[in-house]
């Protein structure tokens, strides 16, 4: 059995809309006839994209702009959801910190925990009564190949993603049979913006452009997947690495190493000595 075939009632919810891999998703959806919720905060983005996906594709937008790290403004979505014939929910939205736990703003800490773990967890809550009901429908979850690692001084947001992994892979094996669809999106480093020159992370400055990918990619190949029921997709040569160094590798082996790495994420480029001009 495939997805739903897009009606003009139902919906693909796609949160984190606004930019990166969520945009993707959405364009990728629209492009398969889907008609859409977006959700984020910045409403003019989602604006912005609905125009243009109405455009091209001739689908119907909707936008819901939600801070859904906010339990209150969340539950009035998902009561909302609940009620809707919700085809596709692309659990996306994510953030992320680096650096030592007791250095980091403890509220926006909590704020990272409710939005990658605790918002996946309700949306999928909302949707999924409906869609065993119409014995139909897909979750895709935006997990991490973090999440299958202990990774010191990205400790937050690997435990989220620890949640987002297990959470939908361990679904997806209650709804064999059922209709619904569960796939796992668990990338490494996805390419969302050309980065700025005079500004780049770590991880721009050591991975050379061949081996990036670009969320148009991840999001054709997470949607295929989602159609295919597959149970994980793991873009790019980066991510399979990570993917089996989490899954394989001893704890106490690949801990410090991610942690040494995930360390200088968060501190910003040393600035390059400048050449001594003789006048
Ligand atoms: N890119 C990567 O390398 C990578 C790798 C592994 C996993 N992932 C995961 O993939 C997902 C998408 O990543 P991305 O790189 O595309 O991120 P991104 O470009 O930073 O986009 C994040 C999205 O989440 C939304 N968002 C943030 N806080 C929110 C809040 N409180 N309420 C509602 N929406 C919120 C943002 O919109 P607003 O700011 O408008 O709210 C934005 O649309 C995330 O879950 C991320 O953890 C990404």
């Amino acid at each position: 059995m495939s997805l739903p075939l897009p009606t003009t009632e139902s919906r693909a919810v796609v949160t984190g809309a606004s930019s990166g891999i969520g945009a993707a998703l959405a364009t990728e959806l629209a492009t398969r006839g889907f008609s859409l919720i977006l959700v984020a905060r910045r409403e003019e983005l989602l604006d912005e994209l609905a125009h243009r996906l109405t455009l091209t594709h001739g689908v119907a937008v909707e936008v819901r702009a939600v801070d859904l790290s906010d339990r209150i403004a969340r539950g009035v979505l998902t009561d909302e959801l609940a009620k809707r014939e919700i085809a596709v929910l692309c659990n996306n939205a994510g953030i992320a910190t680096f650096g030592a736990v007791s250095e980091l703003d403890p509220e926006y800490e909590r704020t990272q925990m409710e939005l990658n773990a605790v918002a996946v967890h309700d949306l999928t809550l909302a949707v999924l009564p409906g869609m065993i009901e119409r014995r139909g429908g897909g979750i895709l979850i935006s997990g991490s190949a973090a999440g299958n690692m202990a990774i010191p001084n990205n400790a937050t947001y690997a435990a989220s993603k620890a949640f987002a992994n297990t959470f939908c892979e361990s679904l997806r094996g209650e709804l064999k049979g059922s209709g619904v669809h569960v796939s796992l999106l668990a990338p490494g480093p996805v390419r969302t913006e050309i980065p700025d020159p005079t500004d780049q992370s770590i991880v721009d400055r050591v991975v050379p452009d061949f081996l990036w990918v670009s969320s148009e990619y991840t999001a054709k190949i997470s949607i295929d997947a989602l159609y295919r029921n597959k149970m994980r997709v793991v873009p790019g040569v980066i991510s399979k690495g990570m993917s089996v160094a989490g899954q394989y590798g001893p704890r106490s082996f690949t801990a410090p190493i991610a942690g040494a790495f995930y360390k200088k994420l968060g501190a910003k480029p040393t600035p390059r000595p400048r050449k001594f001009i003789r006048k």
